[in-house]
């Protein structure tokens, strides 16, 4: 299998090693890419190129063959540091530049987006030289992929040389299994993404329950999983809809139900062929959540706006979350202990150029293979002007909600409304969905009052409620200078339910960088305590999580007195319930995986029952 691989790789390189013509070659046509012979050598000027995979040298098994690493070789005779590569999948692509590109247009200005490009410079020595070097990372997506030389820089390209066509050896490979608790605790849905449509070959996902200290199931059943896509068409507008349109393959979601709490199950994603055959992806195991109210070691990583990084240190459309990768390697470090992730919005910031989502799959599946992986909606991946949702601007690139709520399963009654409810042992979450109306009397209202409302404190004392923009308190700059440190309406119209069910914390993002207020209520702190908070909590504390990647946000000088901590920084929170009257909070830095910052709770019951302000019906009969 490795070797086939490899072959499949190898045979791709050592193509395009011609001569290119005095001016710079128009697209593809004037050296026509063939998949076995050399390009014609007719031209004047001289080029080379040539792609290596360094997998070459890795050994061993790898189904669902999911990211490569290939060396990309290339010269030309005139360098400069005008100059760049670009990696397009699929290989065919148009290098005009004068397509009408939708404002504001990011470069590089071409009518095929680039899904990544580097400068040629990136290659030491390529200016004195004219030849370079580097390496790519690839991921596997449904296609093949080629190589270009441009000069003129990423404003005014022209086209030099494309390299042959490579491909990994089966592209249409499931990848990237993502988990998410199911619609109840006993239910772990299981996304992937493929190039097999249900025509092709049936989805299912193989699973069993592991004995202690196995790796392998003594018995497996399959769970059958459904198939969704979208298209062009269900975009709203640019880039979306036309320069960054990429096919997002099929993306399947099977459910695994009944599940023991706590107990690790093995699973592995595959398509069963017409002739029986299957194609597999890899085996991975998680642990399934814990029964509501369960008394056992439970630990919840909550953050926001992390985005996605190229590791290979090139460029693309959108890159602008520098903070991406240390977030996600602390929590690929760390996997031993935490048991559920919870990214509340701004996931990619694909921004419209579809391939980052496949990008950012890849990026956090280290992570959603083995963790439940439970996501909200932000402006990126939902807003657009006049497409119902609260915000009027263009901040999803005209992705309005699709990919977001295709890519990713989440247990919303109906995933246009990404608003939903998990319970995870002493846990309730309540995640709302900051673009859409959240006021008093809208659907949306209606769903947060009945989420805080139903659940039994006495079993599960740990209320959160969380949504991606500020709907509570930050003293960033931008809402400082509006007054309200908060988006319009936001807490004038929850606080309420938020102090009648007691909720402990609430959790934004939005913001990029972290903030945590003291328990407080209307603009005020309930208690001068700042870290080991006991007995009744009389009020709602608010952190904002934000800082997952996304380029940092700055605070107001003066800091508001209900603001604790706050760090101008990457970073995560962690919370950890160790049982029913004891909770830590955590904040840790990406870039050290270090906490900089925590709290406590400890409660009994009594203290969630007892009155505080607003908290009880106004009357009360007892005598
Ligand atoms: C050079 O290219 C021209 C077309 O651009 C073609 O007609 C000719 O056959 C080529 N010469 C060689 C030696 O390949
Ligand atoms: C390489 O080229 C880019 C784009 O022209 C330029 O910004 C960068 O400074 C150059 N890097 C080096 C090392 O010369
Ligand atoms: C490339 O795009 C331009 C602008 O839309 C179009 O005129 C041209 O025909 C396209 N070229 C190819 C080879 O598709
Ligand atoms: C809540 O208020 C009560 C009464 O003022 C006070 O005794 C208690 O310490 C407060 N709780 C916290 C956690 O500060
Ligand atoms: C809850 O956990 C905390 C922290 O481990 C511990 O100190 C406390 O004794 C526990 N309380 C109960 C009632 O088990
Ligand atoms: C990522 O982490 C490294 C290592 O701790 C640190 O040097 C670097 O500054 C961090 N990057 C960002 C953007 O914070
Ligand atoms: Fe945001």
């Amino acid at each position: 299998m490795a070797a086939a691989l490899v072959a499949a790789l190898v045979a791709a390189v050592a193509t395009l090693a011609g001569t290119a013509s005095a001016s710079p070659a128009e697209g593809s046509s004037r050296c026509p890419r063939s998949p076995s012979t050399r390009p014609p050598s007719n031209c004047s000027r001289r080029r080379t190129w040539s792609s290596d995979p360094v997998a070459a040298r890795r050994t061993g098994y790898v189904p669902g063959e999911d990211t490569e690493w290939v060396t990309v070789k290339y010269g030309w005779t005139d360098p400069s540091d005008d100059d760049w590569i670009g990696v397009f999948s699929p290989s065919e692509f148009n290098s005009s530049a004068t397509c009408p590109n939708p404002w504001p247009a990011e470069e590089p200005y071409l009518c095929t987006a680039p899904i990544k490009y580097q400068f040629a410079n990136y290659s030491a020595n390529y200016i004195y030289w004219g030849k370079g070097s580097i390496r790519l990372q690839l991921i596997n997506q449904r296609s093949d992929f080629s190589f270009a030389l441009f000069t003129g820089g990423l404003d005014d390209p022209k086209l030099i040389a494309v390299s042959e066509p490579i491909s990994f050896k089966n592209p249409k490979a499931p990848v990237f299994p993502r988990l998410a608790q199911g619609k109840s605790h006993d239910e772990m849905t299981v996304t992937w993404t493929s190039g097999y449509d249900i025509s092709e070959a049936y989805p299912f996902v193989e699973w069993g329950a592991l004995v202690a200290g196995a790796s392998q199931p003594q018995q497996t059943t399959r769970a059958p999983a459904g198939t969704l896509t979208f298209n062009q068409g269900s975009m709203c507008g640019e880039p979306a809809r036309t320069v960054g349109w990429r096919d997002p393959g099929f993306i399947h979601t099977a459910f695994l139900r009944d599940l023991w709490p706590n107990k690790q199950y093995y699973y592995r994603i595959g398509h069963e062929l017409p002739d029986g055959s299957v194609v597999w992806g890899k085996p991975y195991s998680f642990r399934a959540p814990p029964s509501p109210g369960q008394k056992s070691l439970q630990r919840i990583i909550v953050f926001g706006d992390m985005g996605k990084a190229e590791r290979d240190g090139s460029n693309e459309y959108a890159a602008y979350q520098p903070g991406s990768l240390n977030t996600t390697d602390a929590l690929i470090s760390d996997l031993d202990n935490y048991d559920i992730v919870f990214h509340i919005g701004d996931m990619p910031y694909a921004n419209g150029y579809i391939s980052q989502w496949d990008q950012f799959t890849a990026q956090v599946a280290p992570i959603t293979a083995t963790k439940p992986y439970m996501v909200a909606s932000g402006n990126h991946e939902r807003d657009w002007p006049d497409t119902a949702a609260f915000w009027d601007v263009e901040d999803s690139g005209g992705e309005c909600g699709v990919p977001a709520e295709t890519y990713y399963y989440y247990p919303a009654e109906n995933r246009a409304n990404f608003w939903y409810k998990v319970d995870y042992g002493m846990f309730r979450f309540c995640v709302a969905d900051s673009e859409h109306d959240w006021r008093v009397g809208t659907p949306q209202y209606e769903f947060i009052e009945h989420c805080l409302s139903t659940v039994d404190r006495k079993h599960q004392p740990w209320l959160i409620f969380a949504t991606h923009r500020v709907l509570g308190y930050s003293s960033n700059a931008w809402y400082a200078g509006e007054g309200s440190f908060e988006e319009p309406e936001g807490r004038e119209n929850l606080q309420k339910l938020w102090q009648k069910y007691r909720v402990d914390i609430a959790y934004f993002g939005h913001v990029h960088n972290y903030e945590r207020t003291c328990p407080m209520y209307q603009n005020q702190c309930m208690t001068s305590e700042k870290s080991h908070y006991s007995g009744t909590m009389n009020g709602t504390i608010f952190v904002v999580a934000g800082g997952g990647g996304c380029h940092l946000s700055d605070y107001t000088t003066a800091i508001p007195k209900w603001s604790i901590y706050r760090d101008h920084d990457f970073g995560f929170t962690k919370l950890t319930a160790f049982n029913h009257s004891s909770l830590l909070f955590e904040y840790k830095k990406s870039s050290d995986g270090k906490v900089y910052d925590s709290f406590t709770i400890h409660r009994d019951y009594r203290d969630v029952l007892r009155c505080v302000h607003d908290s009880c019906f106004p009357t009360t009969l007892a005598t």
